[in-house]
């Protein structure tokens, strides 16, 4: 699937090239004219970057300007990867030779980007994408273990963008645990599925709450990485949304750019799943949990109805005021859950507010929790990985919405704030250290944006795989 990566020590003649240049005095290929080096030259000074054809070769130089936060410098570099393969897919080339004229090493982020770019979904198509890159030549500035994970984690990002992209006519609750055990077995963690009788037994009040209208029961998938090296006594546990499909159920959502995305709403799930598929495969030393909550939310005769009220795992009552706030009450009852484990640290991962995407659009998720000391390492972890992250407070104020005469919450509060709402509806069912992750602008894009394709984006397995590495392997 992903092309061959072949290290060189010496630049290669005969093959397309891309470099990464700092200024146009460094182009010494042998193969330009001296009005192609004046060409390029112009065309880096006014667009920052340039293809030459040399038939059945071709040339691409990528200016990258000294930035003052270093960060944007691997973007560019991944920026030009994806650029790369779309001039490839042009010319139908094969093979491409990556070098890093520099002083920074981008060679790690510029393949990163080239192989991030190589997905396509295909699946349901007649008439298949028949371009593939075979192989990618790349400088001896990178070692063959970061190869291995570079590959590793681009395979859980593209299983991700996978899981996301399948509509719910396939991907309906059960098909999604079946995909997370095939996840499992080929990465080496092990994955428990409750059914419906399990989930019943337990009383897991939010997440059959919602199931109530689906024609599918709903599944509680359990992810485990437990390698004996393992450098942390108690688990870190990841918690993702696996809502297949959000109709918003009786409170129902209007088609037009809203509910038409909806089959993206397990996309949380997905990122537990691919990151701990990328942590077995890379196989981090540290002890990891995944707790995915999943099923569909519908309307139908059976169907929970506003002014229900529930009893959620842990025992909390629940008013239901919409139907549509049907996350936080599946991902409530995995919190609960999440105890039993005495994890050093929670983080959730859900599409759980359109207010997320009013706030970050699709360049930031929305953060909040209570681990200030980790909070600070995702951020900057959000930098390096271009997966950013803008920390919202959970102040004790936003409570109040959640309020109810009836119950001991509401699910819905007030329009003004939402995502804090949200949270704030979250934090109760937690009693540790804790990070919710609101991804609602991240998930999925209407159009391509360089190495994030049109679909599904995988975002947020770099983020979390990276933040675990950093904080809990050493
Ligand atoms: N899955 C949606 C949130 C969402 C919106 C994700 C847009 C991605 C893009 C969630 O279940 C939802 O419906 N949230 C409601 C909550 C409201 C009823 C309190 C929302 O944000 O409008
Ligand atoms: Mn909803
Ligand atoms: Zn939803």
């Amino acid at each position: 699937m992903f092309p061959k990566v072949s290290k060189i020590t010496e630049i290669r003649q005969n093959t397309s090239t891309a470099y990464l240049i700092e200024n146009p005095n460094q182009i010494v290929d042998e193969r330009l004219t001296q009005a192609d080096k004046e060409y390029i030259s112009f065309r880096l000074e006014k667009d920052g970057d340039c293809t030459i054809q040399k038939w059945p070769h071709l040339l691409y130089f990528k200016k990258i300007e000294k930035h003052k936060d270093k960060y944007l410098g691997f973007e560019a570099a991944r920026i030009a990867g994806a650029k790369v393969i779309g001039e490839l897919k042009i010319s139908k080339i094969e093979q491409i030779q990556l070098i890093n004229l520099c002083t920074e090493n981008y060679t790690a982020a510029f393949l990163e980007g080239l192989l991030l770019s190589t997905y396509n979904f295909d699946k349901y198509l007649k008439e298949k994408e028949t371009f593939h890159l075979k192989e990618v030549f790349i400088q001896d500035k990178i070692s063959d273990p970061e190869i291995e994970e570079l590959l590793a984690l681009a395979e859980a990002v593209f299983a991700a963008r996978n899981l996301v992209n399948e509509p719910v006519s396939y991907l309906t609750a059960p098909r999604f645990s079946e995909e997370i055990e095939k996840l499992g077995e080929q990465a080496g963690f092990s994955v428990e599925v409750f059914n419906k009788r399990k989930i019943e037994s337990l009383k897991m009040g939010g997440l059959l709450a919602v199931n109530r209208g689906s024609i599918d029961p709903p599944t509680f998938n359990i992810l485990e990485w437990k390698p004996q090296n393992a450098k942390n006594k108690q688990p870190i546990v990841l918690v993702g949304k696996g809502i297949v499909f959000d109709t918003g159920g009786l409170s129902l959502k209007p088609t037009a750019n809203s509910m038409d995305y909806m089959k993206t709403d397990m996309a949380g799930g997905a990122v537990v799943a691919s990151t701990i598929f990328a942590i077995a495969k890379n196989k981090l030393p540290v002890h990891v949990v995944g707790l995915v909550p999943a099923t569909d939310n519908r309307p139908d005769g059976n169907a929970y109805v506003p002014g229900d009220v529930i009893t959620m795992f842990d025992g909390t009552t629940v008013e239901v005021r919409n139907t549509d706030a049907e996350g936080r009450l599946i991902l409530a009852d995995a919190l609960s859950y999440a105890k039993k484990y005495k994890p050093m640290l929670v983080i959730d991962y859900a599409t759980l507010t359109g207010a997320a995407d009013m706030i970050a659009g699709a360049y930031a998720s929305v953060v909040m929790g209570n681990a200030p000391e980790h909070l600070e390492n995702l951020k900057s972890i959000g930098f390096e990985t271009f997966e950013r992250i803008i920390e919202v407070p959970l102040w004790e104020e936003y409570a109040k919405a959640l309020k109810s005469n009836i119950a001991d919450l509401n699910n819905l509060g007030v329009r003004e704030a939402q995502s804090t709402i949200a949270g704030k509806f979250l934090e109760h069912f937690t009693d540790y250290k804790w990070i919710h992750i609101d991804s609602a602008g991240m998930s999925y894009l209407k159009e391509a944006d360089a190495y994030r394709p049109a679909g599904a984006t995988g975002s947020g397995t770099r983020l979390l795989y990276h933040f675990i590495k950093a904080s809990f392997c050493r």
